[in-house]
């Protein structure tokens, strides 16, 4: 069921998004608008913008921005209708009841659909295991020291070998095959038609910060290739964003978070009372990662393998950790392989003392440099030396440079002045402390044809036109008989635009509640884009009309070239588009004052 649009309305102006946005971001006040960093992409200066008056925001660093409703589905991975949901609930606004109907899951966004197809099928794993054919997959966790209680609170499953009856159970329920297949719960086969995915395997449903089944992890029992299958990347299911166990970490209130490897690791440390402990999805972890971790905590503890490959994916960590902000430190596993392995032997007391003494991970990092070097041979020792010196550099912050300078100074037995010395000549070789320049971490520039192509060009000129009339609603007026819904040519402008000039035409203008038109967070976003374009500065009124009047010409230039590129070639497009072409260069010579 759809909420109505006033209702949608209602709510979301009963929700003041300053208000809102100040629950979960520390924002500044500055003039008309307030300022703050960015809780979508890694920045240390603030580019996070939000409008009261316009009740939009907007990051100028990663390109997030939207309602209130967006926000929430942004950042709490809502769907448009739990973001609505949780704003009524806010305000104190009632919503109808809903039934939970084949026909209105249905008409549910496509997100909403698969958490939806998702969840049951977590259920039926879940079934599984606990009935007499999944007793094979019980017993696999029982066997690695699982408790009932445990595989309760993970929701632990079973994949059957009839790869049939998970599809036959789905569609039963009314999720068409198109979904389910989406959803990575099935394939298809010529042969055998559509078969689950998962086939004997051990289940771990994934679950977001609420909670809700966003994809699964499978794991043979005993040996097998792969070890662990992971459902695929759908739009519910990012791997960049979201981390297991975190649904459970998130409240544990520890004071700091470990970083674990695999989902074993994170089940064996919650059961073992350390409920701080979450996984990567069986990729590297991510600076998007690093930025959801800092909503939680500013001190990350890395509990990855100790194996070669462990080292290096924590070496990774260590510098996506800084760059986020957040203090790192390494816990030592040896002599054992991993977390699950280590409480196993020597329980729980004895990692309790390895995370206190939990490594600085710049300490961390020095120490697995020296392993390249023989401090036996002048030659090489004087190579690290460098290296360290050079590491030492990095410090951008006098005071921090000096006290690990002395640390290093110390634990390696060099004279503290010749090591500052060589600190400062290799600063001066290289240039000190200057921050590595990385690609930007946001999602901006993510379409496929470039900016420059003429599409593009076309939506830029739109994209100004209306956050200009956004900005000056009273311009309208003034433009009114040259423009048109129709010269604005994608189907989402075209929407847009239809309706802010519906508004203004009655004198009104409402950017934020145009965004709740949208129900997906992607058209949200670009809808909010259309909005915030940065217009240019302009000082001198003739300026301001010169520039208003170029925009307003390529869009209509844009409009009525996509026009005759949709037109057959009869006698009324000819007409038409000489018309066209008159009124065109009218304009052109017309003074549009906006005085
Ligand atoms: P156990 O052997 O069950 O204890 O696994 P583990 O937790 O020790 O995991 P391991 O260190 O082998 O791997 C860590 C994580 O990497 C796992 O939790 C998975 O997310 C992922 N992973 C492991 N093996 C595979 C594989 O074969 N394919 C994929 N895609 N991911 C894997
Ligand atoms: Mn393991």
């Amino acid at each position: 069921m759809r909420y109505s649009e006033e209702l949608v309305e209602e709510v979301r102006s009963r929700n003041d998004i300053v208000e809102v946005i100040s629950g979960y971001v520390r924002l500044q006040r500055k003039g008309n608008s307030y300022w703050g960093l960015c809780p979508f992409h890694n920045e240390k200066s603030p580019s996070f913008h939000v409008i009261g008056d316009r009740q939009m925001y907007h990051c100028f660093g990663c390109g997030a921005g939207g309602n209130v409703f967006t926000f929430l589905m942004n950042y709490e991975n809502y769907t448009f209708k739990e973001a609505v949901k949780a704003l009524a609930d806010r305000a104190g606004v009632r919503l109808p009841e809903e039934e939970d109907t084949e026909e209105t899951r249905q008409k549910e966004s496509r997100r909403a659909r698969l958490l939806a197809v998702n969840k049951e099928a977590g259920k039926y794993f879940y079934y599984q295991l606990r009935n007499p054919r999944g007793q094979i997959g019980y017993q696999y966790l029982r066997g690695r020291e699982l408790s009932d209680e445990t595989i309760q609170k993970f929701g632990l499953g079973y994949a059957g070998k009839n790869g049939a009856e998970l599809v036959d159970y789905l569609r039963s329920k009314g999720f068409e095959d198109e979904l389910i297949k989406e959803a990575g719960l099935a394939s298809f086969s010529e042969k055998r038609g559509l078969l689950s995915q998962f086939w004997n395997r051990v289940m771990f449903p994934i679950m977001d910060v609420n909670h809700r089944i966003i994809g699964f992890g499978g794991r043979v029992m005993g040996a097998g290739e792969p070890k662990y299958l992971n459902s695929p990347e759908t739009p519910v299911f990012d791997k960049r964003r979201n981390l297991y166990g975190l649904n459970f970490a998130r409240t544990a209130r520890k004071g700091n978070i470990i970083l674990c490897e695999g989902y074993m690791d994170v089940i064996a440390m919650h059961q073992a009372g350390f409920g701080q402990a979450v996984a990567s999805l069986g990729t590297a972890f991510t600076a998007e990662q690093a930025v959801i971790l800092r909503r939680y905590t500013d001190s990350v503890l890395l509990a990855y393998d100790s194996d070669g490959p462990g080292v290096k994916a924590a070496l990774r960590g260590i510098g996506i950790l800084r760059e986020a902000g957040l203090s790192a430190r390494v816990i030592n596993m040896e002599p054992y392989k991993d977390p699950d392995e280590f409480i196993k032997n020597l329980g729980r007391e004895a990692f309790q003392e390895r995370i206190d003494k939990a490594e600085n991970s710049f300490f961390f990092e020095i120490r697995i440099l020296e392993r390249d070097f023989n401090m036996d041979d002048p030659e090489s020792k004087t190579r690290f030396h460098r290296e360290l010196a050079r590491k030492l550099c990095g410090f951008e912050e006098a005071v921090e440079r000096e006290n690990y300078l002395a640390a290093m100074a110390e634990k390696y037995q060099i004279g503290f002045e010749n090591l500052r010395r060589l600190v400062s000549s290799e600063a001066a070789r290289t240039g000190l402390a200057k921050p590595i320049e990385r690609p930007r971490s946001g999602t901006q520039g993510k379409g496929s044809s470039g900016e420059n192509s003429p599409q593009e060009k076309g939506k830029k000129a739109q994209r100004l036109l209306l956050t200009w009339l956004v900005d000056e609603p009273g311009l309208y007026g003034k433009i009114s008989r040259y423009i048109t819904p129709e010269d604005f040519t994608e189907e989402l402008y075209h929407r847009v635009a239809e309706r802010l000039l519906e508004e203004l035409s009655r004198g009104d203008c409402n950017p934020a509640g145009i965004i709740s038109m949208f129900e997906e967070e992607e058209q949200q976003r670009e809808v909010s884009s259309m909005f915030n374009t940065s217009l240019p500065r302009l000082n001198t009124a003739a300026e301001r009309e010169k520039a208003f009047k170029d925009i307003l010409l390529s869009v209509k230039r844009n409009g009525y070239e996509y026009r005759i590129s949709q037109m057959g070639n009869d006698m009324n497009a000819l007409k038409w588009a000489i018309e066209g072409k008159k009124e065109l260069e009218e304009l052109a010579k017309t003074h549009i004052s906006l005085e």
